[in-house]
């Protein structure tokens, strides 16, 4: 059983057509199992959160609402959830025998997350605090904090987070890099259909250049399915419940801002409690303020 699918080009040449489909199945698998596995060692097995920065004596005056997503990045979430759920719905039912004319849902989809993915790039990168969602130095420190105390080894406490932990600027990491390779190939692959931006124009590409296209969209389309269904149940579980909600409204309950949050890693601008008030700056041990 091949991971790929072939054929033979009229010039007798063989390339490849598209992934596999029975991946899909292993990417269902493989995020049932991450969430299996996590809920248990949840349950079981985790200890309770301890920070090094634990000093309730220097709380700062932050407002009860603290706020984290404006209006825009919170407006711009949501449309790339709805495109993200769209594309890969349209891309896989058809596969496991649900038949629909799916293609044409799928391009509209997928130009939606184009044009929103490309607006958050700017947004993030002129208007959002930047570095907030890259892991710093403190970062990877705590993270081999935490390891070495997982195994029983001594280490101090990790530190509270920024605006970010670092396994929420990994995952990030991960989402660009699936994200990325579905549209620069998506965006090329409506050549093959009819679409309203460009006329179609299959020879565009030798047939192993498309078949390798193929190949990538589905590999990291495949790969968003466990990827959307670990990010789903994260979203759910009860104690991020306050992170999803802040997606929602915008803003943070002061009580756990100051559990989870180190207000001198997440400066937050107290000046104004309204989310879509400038971004809060992120102070990630580089000396940098951001352009909030
Ligand atoms: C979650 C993201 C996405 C997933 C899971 C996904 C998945 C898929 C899959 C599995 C196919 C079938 C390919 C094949 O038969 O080998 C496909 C086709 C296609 N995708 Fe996507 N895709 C995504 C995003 C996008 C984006 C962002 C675009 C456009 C910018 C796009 C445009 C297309 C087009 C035009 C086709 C049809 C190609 C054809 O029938 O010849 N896709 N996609």
């Amino acid at each position: 059983m091949g991971l790929l699918e072939w054929a033979t080009s009229p010039w007798g040449q063989t390339v490849p057509i598209h992934i596999a489909w029975f991946l899909i199945w292993v990417s269902v698998i493989a995020g049932l199992l991450f969430l299996i596995l996590h809920a248990i060692y949840v349950m079981y097995f985790a200890k309770p959160k301890e920070f090094a920065n634990d000093a309730s004596s220097a709380v700062p005056a932050l407002p009860k609402h603290v706020p984290r997503h404006s209006l825009v990045a919170r407006l711009f979430h949501w449309i790339m959830a709805a495109s993200m759920f769209t594309l890969l719905f349209t891309a896989f039912l058809p596969k496991v025998g649900i038949q629909f004319n799916w293609v044409t849902y799928h391009w509209i989809a997928g130009a939606v997350l184009t044009v929103s993915i490309l607006f958050h790039v700017i947004h993030a990168s002129f208007w959002l605090d930047f570095w907030s969602i890259w892991p710093d130095k403190i970062d990877l420190e705590d993270a081999w904090r935490r390891v070495r105390r997982f195994f029983g080894m001594p280490a101090p406490p990790p530190r509270k987070f920024a605006k970010y932990p670092l396994e929420n600027k990994l995952f990030h990491g991960v989402i660009i890099v699936c994200g990325l390779s579905v549209i620069f190939t998506g965006v090329f692959m409506m050549f093959r259909v009819r679409t309203i931006f460009f006329p179609r124009n299959p020879y565009l590409f030798t047939d192993m250049t498309w078949g390798l296209m193929y190949v990538l969209h589905g590999l990291a389309g495949v790969g968003l399915i466990a990827l959307v269904m670990m990010h789903v149940y994260m979203g759910l579980r009860p104690e991020k419940l306050p992170i999803t909600k802040s997606m929602i409204f915008g803003w943070m309950d002061r009580d756990f801002v100051l559990q989870e949050h180190d207000p001198e890693r997440w400066v937050i601008d107290t000046s104004s409690s309204s989310p879509s008030a400038s971004a809060p700056h992120t102070v990630e041990g580089r000396g940098l303020t951001d352009a909030g």
